[in-house]
């Protein structure tokens, strides 16, 4: 008997970007209608690097996304913090996000070097908080996650009390680094879960699948999507849903970022259910990071249901989603 419908207990999306202003406004709501609460990343064009800027910018996602129940977790951009900017902020956080300088959108005020930012790392795992890293090198495109790996062991090692969460993964090697040490997690994506760089670049180029970082082999796309169906209870969903106006998208110099907010549960849905993984989808989407960040999201359930939805053109005429104007068989029931 196939399923036809599926309830999520307080569904999570563990690596979100929000941005500000008019963006804010048209994409907050899209993921408030969906899950119960998300980390917010701090990339904004001025970093989120302070506890003011954080709570000023909680009070924007708060007001973009009321008449939700939706609970945003909050993050802040790495830099030299003192013991003291970490103990006020910590009730206010989820963790810290560290970005190498220059690694991807609004990144240019991130890390040089992982050796001086370690009294910083140390002082958060004196406090306990966790440490978000976008985990890439500036090296080979293609290779950048793998170089970082050593860095990921070196700071699992050196740092054992520290909760470290491998951001958006994307090969084989990172899956497995997962049972290597026990305080490493890692989010990964819905479009790492579907696509390798042949649908970004081996037909037409398909700007809208292009992010960081960027999608790889067959054989990785493979671990991930074995890792998320069997629940691995240390990988979270995190969608990395990252808007771009279509201008930013559709041009020379095309931004990084996948916009899928709105389209991530239905279809992971979908593909869960075509490889008969549907029960584990729950732990995938909310259970593994309730246990890992220990947070507790309002209450909420979402209701999804195999009925074909339309995925639109555009969202306000201005952001393009993942398989903008192709047809799903699944959607979230709207009661
Ligand atoms: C993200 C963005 O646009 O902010 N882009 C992306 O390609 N994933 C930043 C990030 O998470 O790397
Ligand atoms: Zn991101």
């Amino acid at each position: 008997m196939p399923t036809d419908s599926l309830t999520l207990d307080r569904p999570l999306d563990m690596h979100l970007h929000l941005r500000e202003k008019e963006m804010l406004g048209l994409v907050g709501p899209l993921s408030a209608a969906h899950f119960a609460g998300a980390v917010v990343m701090p990339n904004l064009v001025r970093p989120v690097d302070s506890l003011a800027d954080l709570l000023a910018y909680r009070e924007q996602v708060a007001a973009a996304t009321s008449g939700h129940v939706f609970m945003p977790f909050m993050t802040l951009f790495f830099r030299d913090y003192s013991d003291e900017e970490l103990a006020a902020a910590r009730p206010h956080l989820l963790g810290i996000k560290l970005y190498p300088a220059g690694a991807t959108t609004n990144s240019e005020a991130g890390v040089k070097a992982i050796d001086a930012a370690e009294s910083t790392i140390r002082r958060m795992e004196e406090q306990g908080i966790p440490l978000l890293v976008h985990g890439e090198t500036h090296g080979f495109v293609m290779d950048r996650e793998s170089e970082f790996l050593a860095i990921y062991r070196h700071l699992a090692e050196t740092f054992p009390k520290l909760r470290i969460t491998m951001e958006h993964i994307t090969t084989a090697g990172a899956v497995a680094l997962l049972d290597a040490f026990e305080n490493l997690f890692a989010t990964v994506t819905l479009q790492h879960l579907l696509i390798t760089l042949d649908d970004v670049a081996g037909g037409l180029l398909n700007p809208h699948l292009f992010c960081k970082p960027i999608a790889k082999r067959p054989e990785d796309r493979a671990a991930l999507l074995a890792a998320a169906l069997g629940a691995h209870p240390k990988l979270m969903f995190g969608s990395d849903s990252a808007p771009h106006p279509r201008s930013r998208k559709e041009c020379c110099g095309c931004a990084a970022g996948v916009f899928t907010a709105p389209i991530a549960l239905p279809v992971l849905a979908e593909l869960f259910e075509k490889h008969h993984g549907l029960e584990n989808l729950q732990a995938f989407v909310s259970d593994n990071a309730r246990a890992i960040y220990g947070v507790d999201p309002p209450a909420k359930s979402i209701t999804l249901s195999r009925q074909p939805m339309k995925i639109p053109e555009s969202y306000g005429g201005t952001v393009v989603p993942m398989f903008a104007g192709e047809e799903i068989g699944w959607s979230v029931r709207s009661d």
